[in-house]
């Protein structure tokens, strides 16, 4: 299946109708994104755009220090300002339950972004924790009075140096069983000192943040112990059964909408200090309060991706196959809370060797707790490996593509698992073809073009798949409406219209006569758009309400077979309906002979020991698939730079992305996330970096100025190709597109700068002066 990027017109009408005549199976189908209407005409409405009756405005006072005590908080000044209501510190705060600690065992500890109770406690962990809220008539008095809040702080010694600190003493990484952080085959360190050619290299990365279109936004109105919250969040219940802790109410008692997200790429997973005090504001106030965060503030109270410093190590023979290879990272955790990556992950399943040793440590800083973001891991820690191995590609003489072809496993190379199925050689040939990768000459600095120096980069990625519980209705009416309820999340990749794609495909039944209804608590809880296991686990549990569906509408056919014509001996499945093999009554029309015209199945559980057992079989699902097999989304990424000779300007010339994300739903929006990722990975790779100042812990950018992400004209044309191959193991055969794309981009890149300049740049973001060419 092909993609290229093009710009076509975009439709004129409102894509739901014109999918009604679908004729064709739509599963894999190009189509437009069912709310794409509501957003390019502007009626989507995001969390900061609900206007709630007497609605108030908050804004957050942070620390200027990364660890200390409160002495003393003077709000007189923000107080006498007209318009202003209430300045909340944690002297005047009300009464809230403490911080479900971060962990695994319930959704409200499993989005707890920190440990620290915010205006609970006098203490200070990380510069830019929100020390004090202030909520006044409009948002402009909010930000005005906030500005006059002094803040004593007194301040004691904090860990900030990233770089210092990995090279002091480091903690063993504690990670959830299903990250593969350590992993161990034979002796890699001998097999590795008797190796015939090793490259053994540090790489570095930085801290990047996450920059999505629309930056935390809040808005929450109580009444009486209801709660209701717009968040644009990826972890609807998670943060529903936190504010239920916190605010000790139940969690039936909370409704979190979320039906727009404008992007998030992991930094909306948590309950992060501005979601909490926007509630607690709405509380003390009595009013609904809304805040929208600045983008400074997004900076400096949600976590980004990690720093990390990484050794790969591999050893290999003359011709190319690899005796050991070594794999270490540390990356660090803020003192309050932060996660793991699983940074080393790649080397446990991307290449064969006779040895491997991979493992993980971390250093614990004061800093705002880090947090997932595109392929925390991956992304990062393929960065590191596929740039040594094009390092020793270039070492033995041997084409990188061929060194990578000749050490591909058929097992998992730590675990000896069964790949369930596993076809990277094939998109590096593919690729290779595609590209033109024949006409690459192999020496750095020899395709030169006039003044531009020209290099062709290609690396791997990996991203594992795997799938959670979505509870989901499926309904059917008179009128034919199937109706698919499910709590998941549209953040702009495109779930919406796979879910009525899937949906459409399973019953037979034209896209457009799906409604999805998603983004609200009130819905059965779906899962966490994370891990990209979104869609696959929606669409497992899709598949079970669509035979559940087919089931009661043949009961329904059997029972009024006479009335309907169908011969009710001879009742069987059939596209859109219940058939007798000569005639098909529709789903809609079986509807209507029920009690009720409706038909409704459900799937999953939300409440009581039921939903209990659903989470204890995910989790035993979960840890006997990682005992015996190994599944992921792969890619290979083609890139050609172009260099000029005298200024070191880069210019990407042409990026090709080859993936297997296993079923292809959506051939638009599934090519539009890798492109997106691909994207991500540019940024990450020569222009992002949340600069930390060493001494303060203040970040030193927290602007879209001078933080800088890739704009259009950093972009070239991206072709995307997927194999569309069933896994055999997932539902639907869909392994998941959220976060592969990114994964190989760095390393590409990396390794395309050193074919033109033949120069090696092992620290990312890889800037322009230190492109110039000598
Ligand atoms: Mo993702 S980094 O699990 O949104």
């Amino acid at each position: 299946m092909t993609t290229t990027e093009t710009r076509p017109a975009p439709p004129a009408t409102v894509p739901l109708d014109d999918h009604i005549g679908t004729p064709v199976d739509p599963l894999g189908a190009p189509l437009d994104r069912l709310d794409g209407y509501a957003k390019t005409h502007g009626r989507a409405r995001y969390s900061a755009d609900h206007h709630l009756d007497d609605m108030v405005f908050a804004a957050p006072v942070h620390a200027a220090v990364a660890r200390g005590r409160i002495i003393a908080i003077d709000t007189a000044a923000a107080e006498a300002l007209p318009g202003v209501l209430a300045v909340i510190t944690h002297t005047n705060a009300p009464a809230t339950k403490k911080t479900p600690r971060p962990g695994f065992t319930s959704p409200g500890r499993q989005a707890a972004s920190s440990s620290a109770d915010l205006l609970r406690t006098d203490e200070v962990f990380y510069d830019g924790q929100p020390v004090a809220v202030v909520v006044a008539e409009s948002i402009d008095i909010a930000q005005q009075a906030a500005a006059l809040v002094q803040v004593t702080i007194a301040a004691t010694t904090a860990d900030v140096d990233f770089d210092r600190a990995r090279r002091g003493p480091t903690d063993k990484l504690s990670a959830p069983p299903i990250l593969s952080v350590r992993g161990k085959k034979g002796d890699a360190d001998r097999e590795l000192a008797s190796a015939a050619v090793v490259i053994d290299r540090e790489y570095t990365t930085p801290e990047y943040t996450h920059n999505a279109i629309e930056p935390h936004a809040t808005t929450a109105a109580w009444d009486g112990d209801h709660l209701t919250v717009y968040e644009g969040t990826q972890n609807i219940d998670g943060v529903a059964d936190h504010l239920a802790k916190r605010f000790d109410v139940p969690k039936a008692n909370v409704r979190v909408l979320s039906p727009f997200v404008g992007g998030a790429f992991g930094g909306k997973s948590h309950v992060w200090p501005a979601t909490f005090l926007t509630v607690l504001a709405a509380r003390t106030v009595g009013r609904p309060v809304h805040m929208a965060l600045s983008r400074a503030s997004v900076y400096r109270t949600v976590g980004g991706r990690t720093a990390s410093w990484q050794r790969v190590a591999i050893g290999a023979r003359r011709d190319g196959t690899f005796q050991a290879i070594v794999h270490d990272a540390t990356s660090r955790l803020g003192s309050t809370g932060g996660h793991p990556e699983q940074i080393t992950s790649c080397t446990h399943d991307m290449y064969a060797a006779d040895a491997i040793r991979h493992d993980q440590r971390s250093v614990t800083l004061d800093l705002v707790p880090n947090t997932y973001m595109r392929a925390p891991g991956e992304s990062i820690g393929t960065f590191a490996l596929e740039s040594t191995i094009d390092e020793m590609a270039t070492t033995l003489g041997i084409d990188p593509v061929s060194l990578r072809l000749a050490n591909q496993p058929t097992v998992a190379p730590v675990s000896g698992n069964r790949f369930t199925h596993h076809r990277t050689g094939e998109l590096l040939r593919l690729g290779a073809e595609r590209f033109g990768w024949a006409d690459r000459s192999p020496d750095v600095r020899s395709m030169r073009d006039g003044n531009h120096l020209v290099g062709w980069g290609v690396a791997c990625g990996i991203h594992p798949a795997m799938r959670a519980n979505a509870n989901l209705t499926m309904s059917v009416t008179a009128d034919g409406t199937v109706t698919v309820r499910c709590a998941f999340h549209e953040m702009g990749m495109g779930s919406a219209t796979a879910v009525a794609q899937m949906t459409a495909h399973l019953l037979g039944v034209p896209v457009g006569r799906i409604a999805v209804l998603y983004g609200d608590s009130d819905l059965p809880t779906g899962p966490a758009a994370g891990a990209s296991v979104q869609t696959a686990s929606i669409a497992a549990s899709l598949e079970r309400a669509a035979d559940a569906l087919r089931s009661a509408a043949t009961d329904v056919a059997r029972r009024h077979a006479d009335d309907l014509g169908l011969r009710g001996s001879a009742l069987t499945d059939a596209a859109g309906g219940v058939g007798d093999g000569t005639r098909t009554v529709g789903f809609g029309e079986l509807a209507g002979r029920h009690d009720d015209r409706e038909l409704t199945v459900s799937v999953g559980h939300d409440t009581g020991w039921r939903s209990l057992l659903d989470q204890g079989r995910m989790v035993t699902r979960l840890l006997r698939e990682g005992r015996s097999i190994a599944r992921a989304a792969t890619a290979a990424q083609f890139c050609e730079v172009r260099i000029d000779a005298d200024t070191g300007e880069l210019r990407i010339a042409r990026w090709l992305g080859v993936f297997d994300i296993g079923t292809v739903v959506n051939a638009k929006t599934a090519a539009s996330q890798l492109r997106g990722g691909i994207v991500m990975g540019i940024g990450m790779t020569l222009f992002e970096a949340t600069q930390f100042d060493p001494r303060t812990g203040r970040i030193a950018n927290p602007s879209l100025t001078e933080y800088h992400l890739p704009v259009h004209a950093d972009v070239p044309r991206i072709d995307i190709e997927m194999l569309d191959d069933p896994d055999p193991s997932m539902p639907l055969g869909v392994v998941g597109a959220g976060e592969v794309g990114v994964t190989g981009v760095a390393a590409a890149l990396a390794s395309a700068i050193h074919h033109a300049t033949g120069r090696r740049h092992r620290t990312l973001p890889i800037t322009l002066d230190q492109i110039v060419p000598d």
